[in-house]
């Protein structure tokens, strides 16, 4: 599945949301400390950036090493290209040892994870009682009525058979993905929590994020173009009805989180 983003690298990098600033606070006021973060599944390091102002390092970890080439450089950031299952002992050799992490994040890409074994590793490497699993995922843009309205019927319709079974995780906002762990302090339940991410784009920066799903590669590979002159044309009439070029696009975030308690 990996391979899904690798064509689309540079795109995703540039037209990706980064994350809201009270995302970060929230979680990180539900770990104790603020040493060890592992980010997985960490892309161009979206989160990774804005947990390395928060915890003292960062361990950015990708099964596709283009992705990763795109990630800002930070001197507390580490990026490991990693492959899809890792033994416990390439885990340790490359990430961290057995109950030292305070964090470990999921930015839109647990759905594609093997998750009873991902859950063993995160249970092994996190601190015990407190260390802390979070993971979001972000759905569908939102802009304004009439470009949406446009969008709904292009998601819906249109890319709707090239979507991977995962997706559907995502559009039920992680509600029903599976997720073995206590709630924080504070918190009753583990969410999903809502949040919103955004991101100032003009036309061309939202036809390259639609360009940069997984869903518009699959479709390419099968030889089918989903930007068709047609579907340019709506988006383009819906984009310019209000004359501003550049719009803020609003992207709802649904976080799960959970420490991993004593009895893990
Ligand atoms: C939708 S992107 C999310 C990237 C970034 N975290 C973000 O918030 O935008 C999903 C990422 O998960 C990576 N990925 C998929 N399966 C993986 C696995 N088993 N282990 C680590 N990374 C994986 C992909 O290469 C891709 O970069």
């Amino acid at each position: 599945m990996a391979d899904l983003f690798i064509e689309q690298a540079k795109q995703y990098s540039e037209t990706r949301p980064s994350y809201p600033q009270e995302l970060f606070q929230f979680i990180a006021s539900k770990t104790p400390s603020h040493d060890l973060v592992w980010d997985v599944g960490t892309g161009s390091g979206q989160a990774a950036v804005s947990l390395a102002k928060i915890y003292k390092n960062v361990v950015g970890t990708d099964t596709s090493q283009k992705q990763l080439d795109f990630a800002a450089k930070l001197p507390n950031v580490r990026y490991v290209c990693t492959p899809p299952k890792m033994s416990v002992s390439e885990i340790e050799h490359s990430i961290a040892p057995q109950s030292s992490v305070d964090l470990v994040t999921i930015a839109q890409a647990m759905h594609w994870f093997d998750l009873p074994t991902f859950y063993d590793q995160v249970k092994w490497i996190l601190k015990k009682p407190n260390g802390v699993i979070a993971a979001w995922c972000y759905t569908v843009p939102e802009v304004n009525p009439q470009i949406d309205s446009v969008f709904q019927r292009f998601y819906s319709v249109d890319s709707h058979p090239y979507w991977e079974q995962e997706r559907d995780l995502v559009d039920l906002k992680y509600k029903t993905i599976d997720f073995p762990f206590e709630p924080v302090d504070g918190v009753d339940h583990t969410g999903p929590i809502e949040f919103k991410a955004e991101k100032l784009m003009d036309l061309d920066g939202y036809f390259t994020y639609i360009r940069s799903w997984s869903a518009y590669q699959i479709a390419k590979g099968k030889g089918v173009e989903l930007l068709t002159d047609a579907v340019l044309e709506n988006f383009k009439v819906a984009w310019n009805a209000d004359g501003k070029s550049q719009k803020i696009v609003t992207f709802p975030v649904y976080l799960r989180i959970g420490k991993v308690g004593l009895s893990n």
